[in-house]
């Protein structure tokens, strides 16, 4: 049987040309992504980022002033980093599953937009990342999360059908309508934090959004602007919060390896 991130190199190569322009309407998530990743690390340290896509956030990370280790599974996408990098950084393809092959310990990790729902042994994956980071460093990422308050909503309304595939705990990855014969798993925060609980210590956990609603229905498009910058600015109060961390739509969880 293919090794599952095999599937996804075949996939993520496929993605990689048109990613940056298909996923515009990320940018209010990336926004915030972003600014707890420079908020976590600081100019000097040296991160590695775990299925880096196209580079978008290294870019930044780079201009903060960290250096950064690209890693992907696919080499289509490295290739479009690379157009973004330049010379100013390294790029291995390397699937997560091999992160361990690394012999340097970083000053810290990140892994953004749900690679982690790539990843079908997330337990082995932190033990394995838990080997190249250097004690008390941080490992910051965002993923699909199993349970979104707002499915519930929207599936009766026949907005979206997402529902059906979190309550299943996986789905078929779709692109410009096409289901692909490649899987992304959803995980709630606790299935996180039982698969990391040997490693790493939980330090904070955002919502991203829960409040304002998720980048496929194209808020920034569809709402008033004044309303939506309301909802966002509500949203930031909110974000680091019980229950809204908890039911987002994807979250982000802040690590601090043992
Ligand atoms: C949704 S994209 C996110 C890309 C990037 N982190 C971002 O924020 O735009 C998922 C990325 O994970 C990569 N990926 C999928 N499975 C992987 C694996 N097993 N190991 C490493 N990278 C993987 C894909 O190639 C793709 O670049």
């Amino acid at each position: 049987m293919k090794k599952e991130f095999v599937k996804h190199r075949f996939f993520w190569d496929l993605y990689a040309p048109i990613y940056d322009e298909n996923r515009k309407h990320e940018e209010y998530l990336r926004n915030t992504n972003l600014n707890i990743l420079k908020t976590y690390f600081h100019p000097g340290q040296t991160l590695i980022e775990i299925g880096c896509g196209t580079g978008i956030e290294a870019e930044e990370m780079i201009k903060h002033g960290c250096k950064v280790i690209l890693t992907d599974v696919s080499f289509e996408m490295l290739k479009v980093a690379r157009t973004k990098v330049g010379s100013n950084a390294q790029l291995i393809n390397l699937p997560a599953e091999y992160i361990d092959s690394f012999k340097t310990k970083f000053d810290g990790a990140y892994s953004s937009f749900g690679v982690l729902n790539c990843i079908t042994d997330v337990s082995s994956f932190f033990q394995k990342l838990h080997s190249i980071l250097k004690p008390g460093s941080l490992f910051v990422a965002s993923f699909i999360n199993r349970w979104y308050w707002g499915d519930f909503i929207f599936f009766p309304l026949g907005i979206t059908n997402y529902l059906k595939k979190r309550l299943k705990g996986w789905g078929y990855i779709t692109l410009d309508g096409k289901e692909y014969n490649v899987i992304a798993r959803f995980y709630s925060l606790n299935d996180i934090k039982k698969f990391s609980k040997d490693y790493f210590t939980i330090k904070k956990i955002y919502a991203l959004p829960f409040l304002l609603p998720p980048a496929y229905l194209k808020p920034q498009e569809r709402l008033p602007k004044g309303f939506f910058k309301l909802l966002q600015k509500i949203e930031n109060l909110i974000n680091p919060y019980f229950p809204f961390n908890y039911l987002a739509e994807r979250i982000i969880v802040i690590f601090q390896r043992s």
